[in-house]
């Protein structure tokens, strides 16, 4: 598949990142196309863009310093590669969640996120910090546009008027009304069957109710151990569990969602002392120092944004290698038809079955 894209008088090279051997997947889509030929000519001021995937609206509108907000650190090293491989200058401001701008927004770019819980915390945050009647663009595929997304939009914005719809997208601009959310969107809940409190910030996933396989994995944390990573840790649930069942144990918790790490910050700092737990944004186990950790406990994602892949898990199963001890453990759980067994077995030469139900299995590999 062509990295590059050629549109009117603009021609970008754009790869996702991490790259991946499914090659019908690109680093951009209609929708971003629909941004650039509609929305970007209309700029006069200061552009706003969030959710912005692998960077290909950011590189479409460098030349005007956008401030770019992505939740995702993954993102933001496809935008950093994505501006390299174009000879664009980074933006001045690249954050990880919304904060209050000194100069006035004249636009504001949204990629549809597909939890919608983030995208009413986004909409509110923009009614509640920037002037009524500021142009807000809302960009998606029409099959990733869910019949709620109607109330939502016009929940929080005014005069919202649908594009034409090319090559199955299309653009919902409407103006900040200052109309604010009407629950709360941090929810907080205890985890069933257990005592753990968890704070969830909109986009941490599984931030309304536990996760099934997660809620399994409780029932599965090994003892022992002294230096743990929970890999790709979401509000900390497993993180939680292994420091309780291991009062002795350093824990590292890691994801790549900013909203992820700052509900695992506020969960483990309500349970533990702050010498005992580090959280850390990043992607999987990058720049950790090899044989530092002698069990990681992994709930793999198997999606990047809209795709369904098994890329970030294997990823995530190599990282774990590298940083356990000669000895150490990587306790992963997956659905039966992911198949995660056979990676392992390639990796670690070794696989066990710890435990396993009709849907999911949760398996060991040492190393
Ligand atoms: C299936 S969820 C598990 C969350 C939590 N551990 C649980 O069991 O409920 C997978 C998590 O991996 C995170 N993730 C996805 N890609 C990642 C990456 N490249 N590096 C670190 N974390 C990642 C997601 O943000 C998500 O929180």
């Amino acid at each position: 598949m062509s990295d590059t894209l050629n549109l009117e008088s603009l021609t970008l090279r754009l790869r996702r990142f991490p790259e991946t051997q499914q090659s019908e997947l690109i680093a951009w889509d209609a929708a971003d196309e629909l941004l650039m030929l509609n929305a970007l000519p209309q700029v006069n001021g200061q552009l706003l863009i969030i959710n912005d995937h692998f960077g290909a609206l950011g590189c479409a509108a460098a030349r005007l310093n956008p401030i770019w907000v992505n939740d995702s650190f993954v993102a933001h090293q496809a935008l950093k590669q994505n501006l390299d491989l174009n000879g664009q200058p980074q933006p001045d401001r690249c954050l990880a969640d919304l904060e209050p701008f000194e100069e006035q927004i004249d636009q504001v770019w949204i990629k549809l996120p597909r939890n919608l819980r983030y995208l009413e915390y986004l909409l509110d945050w923009l009614n509640g910090h920037l002037p009524q009647g500021t142009t807000v663009v809302i960009a998606a595929r029409l099959k990733e546009m869910p019949t709620t997304l109607k109330g939502v939009t016009e929940h929080y914005l005014d005069d919202i008027q649908p594009s034409r719809i090319r090559k199955k997208a299309r653009l919902l601009s409407g103006k900040t009304s200052g109309r604010r959310a009407r629950s709360p969107l941090v929810l907080n809940w205890q985890a069933q069957g257990t005592d753990f409190q968890l704070e969830n910030h909109p986009n941490t996933f599984a931030g309304q109710k536990l996760d099934v396989a997660a809620h399994l994995m409780l029932n599965q944390i090994p003892t022992g151990h002294r230096r743990i990573v929970d890999l790709g840790c979401g509000n900390g649930i497993l993180a939680l569990a292994a420091a309780k069942a291991n009062p002795d144990a350093h824990i590292l918790a890691v994801d790549e969602s900013w909203h992820g790490v700052t509900s695992c910050q506020a969960n483990l700092a309500r349970a533990l002392p702050q010498a005992q737990f580090q959280v850390l944004w990043n992607d999987c186990l990058t720049d950790l120092d090899p044989e530092s950790a002698d069990l990681v406990l992994c709930n793999p994602p198997f999606h990047q944004q809209q795709a369904i892949t098994d890329h970030i898990a294997w990823q995530m199963f190599r990282d774990a290698k590298r940083t356990l001890a000669t000895g150490g453990r990587l306790r992963v759980i997956g659905n039966r038809h992911l198949g995660y067994h056979i990676k392992l077995k390639r990796l670690f030469g070794k696989v066990e079955t710890v435990a396993a139900n009709a849907k999911f299995v949760i398996l060991d590999a040492i190393k």
